[in-house]
């Protein structure tokens, strides 16, 4: 057999007279990233090489050997033995390979039959996307429960609720934490549809078009637990939108959390004093004695901007790369890496925040009661008396603005000042627009009424 040439791959270096060193080496390698991915790519390996012996491809020793060899090696780089070799481990694909057959000899030569790298990481990273999405999928999980059982035990507490962040019309707490319970869930539904779509077995497409070795596609699909084989190797490996698929789901997950954090943020700000984020969720400053910071709020705010980020990084990358395999696909890890990573993280660490945080509920009740946000039941009153609504609706606006000047709030006015607004006023009307009856009366299915809401509770917790 002719000798490799000094310095030449010893997994391509028969035509080579040189490899890359140096910055060339480091820019194309991508160890650094896709080590993590060292135990798919062996679990991978021996699927592939119990299939080639089933097939009398290989020997049954031969298989053995290599599933021994990448037992070891699992073995070394979990107890962080393992020496990687920069010089020459482009990929964790090369890496465990070379020391493979450093390990068993020639037999680790056969791995490689019916394979390439390019269906060896699609395989890898699918596998990864799949775990990383159950893992995802658990943590949107503990986030509901705890939005469940906050909401359960502050079931009375009242808070203005607003759109355009101007107060609205009174809602539940519970009320206001079960949206978002109701979010987590879409992203858990979104998050499974990602899983469903790495499950798929890309393994035997070899380096885009088959290969001429009688494999078993299906036989590794069911030893790696992969639902289904894909159909096309061409697409095989080249689809990345299962990367695509998961990525948008924690996409929507940190927008959802962010949007939790930004009402946290104003809920804890003096301003607002709704709720003290707990000490081991908060910060001070260096120079402000009296400052705590609602940081970790802010931070899974300002990550949500990188997980786009991540998003948009990927599309880009796909974007007009011919078939099969081109190498800008090894861009694609980081942003999957990152995108899982971060939102996993910041899930947890909303669910801390959201567990612990003290409800400051007089001061929701307070600023629940205080001023207008009683002006539709008023205007639903004059209504029940028979007003059309528009006119109702102008009746209770001249009583705003009344209000308004006179720095009242609705329920301060008397009957007497009522009724010059409209002689459909009686003396109902003074517990009409109490706060806690204003809430009572949502009682249509998916309001706020304390009624509704154990009607919520019931799905919530049939949902779980
Ligand atoms: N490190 C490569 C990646 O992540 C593995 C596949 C390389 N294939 C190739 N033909 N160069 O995409």
């Amino acid at each position: 057999m002719p000798e490799l040439r000094k310095g030449a791959s010893p997994l391509w270096g028969g035509r080579f007279s040189e490899a890359p060193t140096g910055d060339l080496a480091r820019f194309g390698a991508s160890l650094e990233v896709d080590r993590r991915l060292w135990a798919q790519d062996i679990a991978g390996s021996k699927a592939h090489a119990t299939m080639l012996a089933a097939k009398g491809i290989i020997s049954a020793e031969d298989a053995k050997a290599i599933c021994a060899g990448l037992d070891a090696v699992a073995e070394e780089i979990s107890s962080g033995e393992f020496a990687f070799d920069s010089a020459v481990d482009e990929d964790i694909h090369m890496a465990i390979e070379r020391r493979l057959t450093e390990l068993i000899g020639p037999a680790g030569g056969r791995l490689h039959t019916a394979r390439s790298r390019n269906d060896q990481v699609a395989l890898d990273s699918r596998l990864f996307a799949k775990e990383a999405a159950a893992g995802l999928a658990r943590e949107l999980r503990s986030l509901m429960v705890t939005l469940l059982e906050r909401a359960k035990a502050e079931r009375d507490v009242v808070l203005p609720g607003y759109t355009h962040l101007q107060p609205a019309q009174p809602v539940l707490l519970a009320h206001h934490l079960l949206a978002y319970f109701w979010m987590f869930s879409r992203d858990v539904t979104r998050v499974r549809a990602a899983e469903r779509a790495a499950d798929a077995n890309p393994l035997g497409a070899a380096a885009l078009a088959g290969t001429t070795y009688p494999i078993d596609r299906q036989m590794t699909a069911d030893a790696l637990d992969l639902s289904r084989v894909i159909p096309n190797s061409l697409d095989a490996v080249s689809d990345r939108d299962f990367m695509l698929d998961l990525i948008y789901a924690a996409s929507v997950v940190m927008a959802h959390l962010s949007r939790l954090c930004e009402e946290l943020v104003l809920w804890s700000s003096a301003e607002f004093g709704f709720v003290t984020m707990d000490d081991a969720h908060s910060t001070g400053s260096s120079i402000m004695p009296q400052k705590k910071n609602p940081d970790f709020a802010e931070l899974v705010r300002g990550k949500t901007g990188r997980v786009y980020g991540d998003l948009v990084s990927l599309l880009t990358t796909l974007k007009g790369i011919p078939l099969a395999y081109d190498k800008d696909l090894q861009e694609d890890k980081e942003p999957l890496f990152d995108a899982v990573d971060t939102a996993t993280s910041s899930l947890a660490v909303v669910r801390g925040m959201v567990a612990t945080m003290e409800v400051h509920a007089d001061r929701m009740a307070h600023a629940a009661g205080e001023g207008l946000m009683a002006a539709t039941d008023l205007a639903d009153y004059l209504v029940g008396k028979g007003l059309p609504f528009r006119e109702a609706h102008r009746v209770v606006g001249a009583l705003v603005a009344r209000c308004v000047a006179r720095g009242k709030a609705l329920d301060d006015l008397t009957l007497e000042e009522l009724r010059e607004f409209s002689e459909l006023f009686e003396a109902d009307v003074l517990s009409w627009v109490e706060i806690r009856n204003v809430v009572a009366r949502r009682r249509s299915e998916g309001g706020t009424s304390p009624e509704a809401l154990e009607r919520q509770f019931e799905l919530a917790e049939s949902l779980l």
